[in-house]
């Protein structure tokens, strides 16, 4: 089989592509709004235990299964499945993933369409002495316009299917290795520029984000949690798995894996801190919803000296950050058209990017002209996101954790993962136990009808 991706010649480039693929508007995008939702510290206290308990043990059984079958997630679950003597339907594992990184993209390049939007209006100056009110305005006019959405979800969906087309070659990561770094550095800046204006609001943030109050946490907000989790390590839709198969025997996956959960929680973390304390001191709602970051960082960019570069520069970040994200959720669908069909890879890129555009279009249109158009009460937008986030991941999340835990020959694991009598019972433990009877557990919570 052709291996499109096959790039990762060392640890280092393997992490790099695993942290562009985790790193992404999931985190600076989603991760605030959702937080803001969920009425702060109990969303994002149970999603921290969700990513070390939950995800981090996922994403090395993902990896751990990959560097198994070294093929595509549906072809790697089958053989690695055959190869432990259990059925092959555990291949539904992979074909729910293919499918859900299928319409997880549909919605993501939307977000990336603004964010690369975002880079021209900041260029414009547009920002300049604005306070809450007017980038709320401006925002609002912007997803009003109906064209605009379209222009920037076509570019955006245009470059993704660009890069994937050539293959992840250098030009990809090298570009991560610079661009990744300056992420984190200008939200490093956008913190502490956000601790020095916003005086108590920086407080009543950080107390808003960590100041454990169990008694806010609700089914939902656990169900949304745990499904974030699995969006931002990219876990459940084969994507690990695939990146996995490229991966030397040599590699240690615990370690890796320890290393892209810490950089993704920092991430988010440092998005949350960089932009409560806008929305305390100027008066925005926490639950604002989908536009969070779009609403109060270009306040931050408006009233600093050098905002507008330092506004264009992260929106151009962030496009980058939804790319490294973005090429990961189109190449299961390439991967497997191109090995199914007889289309190369080129053809299978701009098939299906086509039909993922398409239903992008329906989800932008759900922003402005088809905003009564609902399903079980959720536009198009909610209705894809909800899917895939709180049903699709978790459930093939828990196939795959099953699997790793009660499928697969447990001493062979220990050996590949280098695991002492300590740390392997804990891995049977939670791979066993403690991960289906929570991931199960949260998802009739979640979604019992609540008052
Ligand atoms: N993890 C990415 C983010 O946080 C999004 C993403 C990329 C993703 N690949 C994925 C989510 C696979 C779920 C599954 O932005």
């Amino acid at each position: 089989m052709k291996k499109s991706h096959s790039q990762w010649s060392s640890r280092m480039g393997f992490m790099l592509a695993a942290a562009g693929s985790a790193v992404g508007l999931g985190n600076i995008w989603k991760f605030p709004y959702m937080a803001g939702e969920m009425g702060g510290s109990a969303f994002v206290l149970t999603y921290l235990i969700c990513m070390f308990v939950i995800g981090l043990p996922i994403l090395v059984a993902e990896w751990l299964i990959g560097r198994r079958g070294q093929k595509n997630p549906i072809h790697t679950m089958e053989d690695v499945a055959k190869a432990e003597g259990r059925s092959k339907n555990w291949r539904w594992v992979g074909i729910i993933g293919v499918l859900g990184s299928f319409l997880i993209l549909s919605f993501y390049s939307v977000i990336g369409g603004w964010a690369t939007d975002y880079i021209v209006i900041a260029a414009k100056g547009s920002f300049v002495g604005m306070n809450g009110n007017g980038t709320s305005q401006l925002f609002e006019n912007f997803l009003g316009s109906v064209s605009h959405l379209f222009i920037w979800h076509t570019v955006f969906m245009f470059a993704t299917a660009f890069i994937v087309a050539l293959g992840v070659g250098a030009g990809l990561e090298r570009s991560c290795k610079i661009m990744m770094p300056g992420l984190g550095l200008l939200l490093i800046g956008l913190v502490v520029y956000a601790a020095l204006v916003s005086g108590p609001a920086f407080e009543q943030a950080f107390k808003f984000l960590f100041t454990p109050n169990w008694s806010a946490i609700t089914g939902k907000a656990v169900l949304a949690a745990l499904g974030h989790a699995f969006f931002s390590l990219s876990l459940g839709m084969g994507i690990m798995m695939a990146y996995g198969s490229y991966l030397g025997k040599d590699v240690n996956l615990i370690s890796t894996a320890r290393t892209v959960v810490i950089l993704d929680v920092i991430v988010a973390i440092l998005s949350g801190m960089a932009i409560f304390p806008l929305v305390f001191a100027n008066g925005l709602q926490p639950g604002e919803g989908a536009g969070l970051i779009f609403v109060t960082l270009p306040i931050a960019f408006g009233n600093m000296a050098g905002g507008t570069i330092l506004g264009v520069l992260f929106f151009i970040f962030l496009t980058f950050a939804a790319l490294t994200s973005s090429i990961s959720l189109l190449e299961p669908t390439v991967e497997l058209l191109e090995e199914k069909t007889r289309l190369s890879r080129v053809s299978a890129t701009v098939v299906s990017s086509v039909v993922i555009w398409a239903l992008g279009i329906a989800c932008l249109l759900s922003f402005n002209e088809w905003k009564q158009v609902t399903l079980f009460g959720k536009n198009i937008f909610d209705l894809l996101d909800y899917l895939t986030s709180k049903l699709m991941l978790p459930l093939t999340g828990l196939g795959t954790i099953v699997f790793a835990g009660w499928m697969m020959n447990q001493q062979l694991i220990r050996e590949e993962l280098h695991l002492g009598p300590a740390l392997f019972a804990l891995w049977k433990f939670l791979c066993r136990i403690v991960i289906p009877i929570a991931v199960v557990a949260i998802m009739i919570y979640g979604f019992m009808p609540q008052k």
